[in-house]
């Protein structure tokens, strides 16, 4: 019998330490054999966002603990992995450093293959973790630091259609939620809230929509919300005013992932199911999710979601990138920790003042 790929993978980018070993299935999709994240929400609660300089620390506080749990979790030792994953941006350099640099000494002093990772190829690759998905499909990568419409022709091939000229939808979600003083983390304390408020009681601006294809603006959303929140007088103004954002974001989404769609459609010419996928932190949200499955269902694409678990960040869609490249003779060895590092190099960087759409 074929041996299973079997990796451990670290993921040290930002607020989150965790570490996870994944092994492939023969159906294409993974084992997760253990998936253990340590979120440091309370070290960043006090200061509405995440420090990095804490965030390190924190890092550098679990990390053997966390790697530690997800090997004895899944039962392998080292000896038993076929490679080491990490994370090694984009990201916040400082934490970056810390995975990175630990899961190279494992792999060095192991004797095992050392995979650096794109964070966002992770979140790319996520719902095959779960679902066998065939290339090419059209993804959206929402998560705190990037939102994207990109068409993934395979591994390592990575064309972007659309992005975020500003705020991120989860940065949106994060600041709205610092306006409103919801709680932290930003994402899901909108959500949780949204659900006492009247999502039509107020009406706020949709930035770009009906221009600049499948690009997004949210600063001007943003704005409008701090403005409005001025004249909040009760706690029902709040919820109202959080329904009304989300609310916002859906139709912006809607919009834009229809042209993404059409996009695709002038771009691939297949027969087969069309998937969208979607990935990153803000995935998870139930509304986003309603209502993208309403969209893909109208314009003829199957939706892929992943599981709450692998939405926001994990260390299993790391592991899972180092398998799928393994499989492809596809490592970058020698790459380092950067903060910026673009699935698709050649997508225009559309951010700055002077940018034209
Ligand atoms: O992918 P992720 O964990 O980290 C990044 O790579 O950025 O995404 C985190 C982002 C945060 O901005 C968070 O507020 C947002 O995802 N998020 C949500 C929800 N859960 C997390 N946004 C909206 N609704 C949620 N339920
Ligand atoms: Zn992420």
């Amino acid at each position: 019998m074929k041996k299973k790929l079997t990796f451990l993978g670290i993921e040290t980018s930002c607020d989150e330490t965790a570490a996870s070993v994944v092994q492939e299935n023969s159906d294409g999709t993974a084992k997760v054999l253990s998936n253990i994240i340590s979120s440091q929400i309370k070290e960043h609660k006090k200061f509405g966002g995440v420090v990095p300089e804490i965030a390190a620390r924190a890092h550098i506080e679990n990390i053997d603990f966390i790697i530690d749990q997800a090997l004895k979790k899944s039962r392998k030792k080292i000896n038993d992995l076929d490679g080491i994953a990490a994370t090694a941006g984009p990201g916040l350099v400082v934490c970056l450093h810390v995975g990175y640099n630990i899961g190279k000494s494992i792999a060095t002093f192991g004797k095992k293959s050392f995979f650096p990772i794109n964070h966002l190829e992770g979140h790319a690759l996520s719902p095959s973790i779960e679902n066998n998905i065939t290339f090419p499909y059209l993804l959206l990568l929402v998560s705190g630091g990037h939102s994207q419409y990109l068409i993934v022709n395979g591994l390592n091939n990575y064309k972007q259609i659309g992005t975020t000229i500003d705020d991120a939808v989860g940065e949106a979600f994060d600041k709205t939620a610092k306006i409103l003083d919801l709680g932290y983390p930003g994402g899901p304390s909108v959500e949780k809230f949204a659900k006492f408020g009247d999502k039509d009681s107020y009406i706020l601006p949709q930035p770009i929509i009906n221009r600049a294809g499948c690009n997004l603006s949210l600063a001007g959303l943003k704005t409008d919300v701090l403005r409005k929140s001025k004249n909040i007088k009760s706690n029902q103004d709040k919820y109202n005013l959080a329904a009304a954002f989300q609310e916002t974001i859906n139709k912006i989404l809607r919009k834009k992932t229809e042209i993404a769609m059409n996009i695709f459609r002038k771009n691939i010419s297949i027969k087969s199911k069309k998937y969208f996928v979607i990935a990153g932190g803000v995935a998870a949200n139930k509304t986003i999710r309603k209502s993208l499955q309403k969209i893909s269902e109208k314009n003829n694409f199957k939706p892929v979601f992943p599981s709450k678990e692998f939405c926001g960040d994990n260390a299993a869609m790391i592991a899972w990138a180092g398998i799928k490249r393994f499989k492809k003779k596809l490592n970058r060895e020698n790459e380092t920790v950067k903060s910026r590092w673009p699935l698709d190099n050649d997508a225009p960087f559309l951010k700055g003042p002077g940018l034209k759409l």
